[in-house]
C-alpha cells in the first residue's frame, strides 16, 4: 500500500494515483468517491462520527424531515389515501430510499399510529441507505430492499445526492468536464463526452446554450428507475427533490449549471477542494425522471412544488389546529412559534416549498380512466381534516428555533452580509 503523502488526506492520494495511472477521471468518478467513498467519503464519515449527521442543526444542511414533523404527518395522510385508492390492501408497504437517519420514516409510522388506526395495521415501513448510520436498527442498507411489493416507494433528496457527469459547451460544441491533477491541485480538465447518453440530453438544447455554458447530466437515474421496479410491483412512486424538466434546467440563463456544495451550512463553489469533507448536489432532471421510469412501465401522476402539495393534502389545517391549541390554553404561544415557523418553511415559496414532489404509479387505475384522483396533486377536501397537527419536542425545536431566524444557512456566517439567502442558494438566475 503506498505510504499517504503528507500534505494530501488518504482519499485524495488514492485519487491522485488513479490519475496519474490512467488519466483524469469523469466527474461522477471524483463526486462518487468524495461522497460515498466507504473510509473518507463524506456521507460513511459522517456517519460514523458519534452526535453528528450531515443533516440539520450540527449537520451542513437542512431537509424538510428535519425541519418538522408536520412533513411526514402530511406525507403519511397522503400515503393512507393511496391506500385507499387500491382497494385497502392487507399489506402497504412504504419503502423509503436515501432515508439517512430516518426522520421521515418514523414521523411517518409514529403519525399513522395516532390519527390512522385503519391503515396502521396494514402500513410496514422499510427505510434504507447507501450508507445507514452507524448501529442504526431504523436504517438498512440497500441489500433490506424487498422486491415486488404493494405500496410506495419514497425518496427524499436521494436523486439530488447521486454523482453526476459535468458538461461544458466550448466553440460551440459539447464537451464533457474531467477531473485532473497538476501542480498539487485537482483541476478541472476538458476532453470529448465519454458516454452517448451525455450528448442524448443536452444536445437538443446545444444551439440555445452560451460558450462556457456548463450543466450537470445523471446517468445514475437509470439504475434508481430499475431498483425502483424491482422492488414496487403495484403501486405509486413519491420522489421529492429540487430540480426541474429539461428545457428549464438547461436554460441559457443557468451559466454556471446547478452543481452545489455545503459545508456547515454555507454554500460552496469548488468541489475540488474538501474533498470527503462537504456535501455536493446537483438539481435534478425531472425528464428524466419521467422517462426512466416510464420505460419501466410506470406513468406519471403529476409533479406540483411541495407547497402545492402540502397545501392541497391541508398543511393550513395544521397551522389552523396549532393556534387553536394556543388560544384555548392547550399551549404556550412561545411554543407554538417554534412549531408555526417550522411548519411554514416546509411551504416557503423561497425554500423547500420549491421542491417538486414527482408522483408515478404502476398497476393502478389513474384519474380519469376509472381511478381516483390524489388530493396531494390534484387537490379537493383537504386530508388533514379531522386529524391534528404534530408538534416539535425538545431534541427538534432547535432547528425550528434556527429556521425562525429567517436563515437557517446563518450558523457559520460571521458576518451578517455574508448569509446567503434561500433564493441565492436556489437562485435560477446566474
Ligand atoms: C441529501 S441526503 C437525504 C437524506 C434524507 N432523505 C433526508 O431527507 O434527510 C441523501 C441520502 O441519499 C443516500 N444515497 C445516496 N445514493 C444512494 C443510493 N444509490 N441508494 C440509497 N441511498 C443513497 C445518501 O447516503 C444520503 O443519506
Amino acid at each position: 500500500m503506498p505510504t499517504p503523502s503528507p500534505i494530501h488526506t488518504e482519499l485524495e492520494q488514492r485519487l491522485i494515483d488513479h490519475i496519474a495511472q490512467y488519466g483524469p477521471i469523469t466527474f461522477e468518478a471524483f463526486m462518487e468517491a468524495a461522497l460515498y467513498d466507504e473510509q473518507h467519503g463524506y456521507y460513511p464519515s459522517r456517519r460514523r462520527l458519534s452526535r453528528s449527521t450531515p443533516v440539520g442543526t450540527d449537520g451542513d444542511y437542512f431537509t424538510s424531515p428535519a425541519s418538522h414533523p408536520a412533513f411526514g404527518a402530511l406525507v403519511a395522510l397522503q400515503l393512507d389515501e393511496m391506500w385507499r385508492n387500491m382497494g385497502s390492501p392487507g399489506e402497504f408497504a412504504v419503502v423509503e430510499m436515501g432515508a439517512g437517519g430516518g426522520t421521515l420514516g418514523s414521523d411517518i409510522s409514529e403519525y399513522v399510529q395516532q390519527e390512522l388506526p385503519q391503515f396502521a395495521p396494514a402500513i410496514s415501513y422499510i427505510s434504507t441507505d447507501l450508507v445507514p448510520p452507524a448501529g442504526s436498527d431504523r436504517v438498512g442498507d440497500g441489500s433490506k430492499l424487498p422486491i415486488g411489493v404493494t405500496g410506495c416507494v419514497i425518496s427524499n433528496e436521494l436523486l439530488d445526492a447521486l454523482p453526476v457527469n459535468r458538461f461544458i459547451v466550448q466553440g460551440g460544441e459539447l464537451k464533457e468536464i474531467f477531473v485532473d491533477f497538476k501542480n498539487e491541485k485537482f483541476i478541472e480538465s476538458v476532453g470529448d463526452v465519454s458516454e452517448g447518453e451525455i450528448a442524448g440530453r443536452v444536445d437538443p438544447f446545444l444551439d440555445s446554450l452560451p460558450e462556457s455554458y456548463r450543466g450537470e447530466v445523471n446517468l445514475k437515474l437509470g439504475y434508481w428507475a430499475d431498483s425502483v421496479a424491482a422492488t414496487l410491483e403495484r403501486g405509486y412512486v413519491m420522489t421529492i427533490d429540487y430540480g426541474f424538466d429539461r428545457p428549464e434546467l438547461y436554460k441559457p440563463v443557468r451559466i454556471d449549471g446547478s452543481l452545489r456544495c455545503y459545508y456547515q451550512h454555507t454554500l460552496g463553489q469548488n468541489p475540488l477542494s474538501r474533498i470527503g469533507k462537504q456535501d455536493i448536489t446537483a438539481h435534478v432532471d425531472f425528464t428524466a425522471v419521467d422517462h426512466t421510469l416510464m420505460v419501466m412501465g410506470f406513468s406519471r401522476i403529476g409533479k406540483p412544488s411541495q407547497q402545492e402539495f402540502l397545501s392541497n393534502i391541508g398543511i393550513d389545517g395544521f397551522l389552523r389546529d396549532i393556534s387553536d391549541r394556543v388560544a384555548a390554553g392547550e399551549m404556550r404561544r412561545s411554543e407554538s412559534e417554534e412549531d408555526l415557523a417550522g411548519i411554514g418553511s416546509l411551504i416557503n415559496p423561497e425554500g423547500l416549498g420549491r421542491f417538486r414532489v414527482a408522483v408515478h404509479s404502476k398497476g393502478v387505475e389513474v384519474d380519469g380512466e376509472g381511478g381516483r384522483q390524489l388530493t396531494g396533486i390534484s387537490g379537493g377536501a383537504l386530508l388533514s381534516e379531522g386529524h391534528s397537527a404534530p408538534t416539535l419536542n425538545a431534541s427538534t425545536v432547535d432547528h425550528a428555533r434556527l429556521l425562525r431566524s429567517s436563515n437557517p444557512f446563518s450558523q457559520s456566517r460571521p458576518h451578517p452580509g455574508e448569509i446567503p439567502t434561500w433564493e441565492e442558494l436556489f437562485s435560477d438566475e446566474p
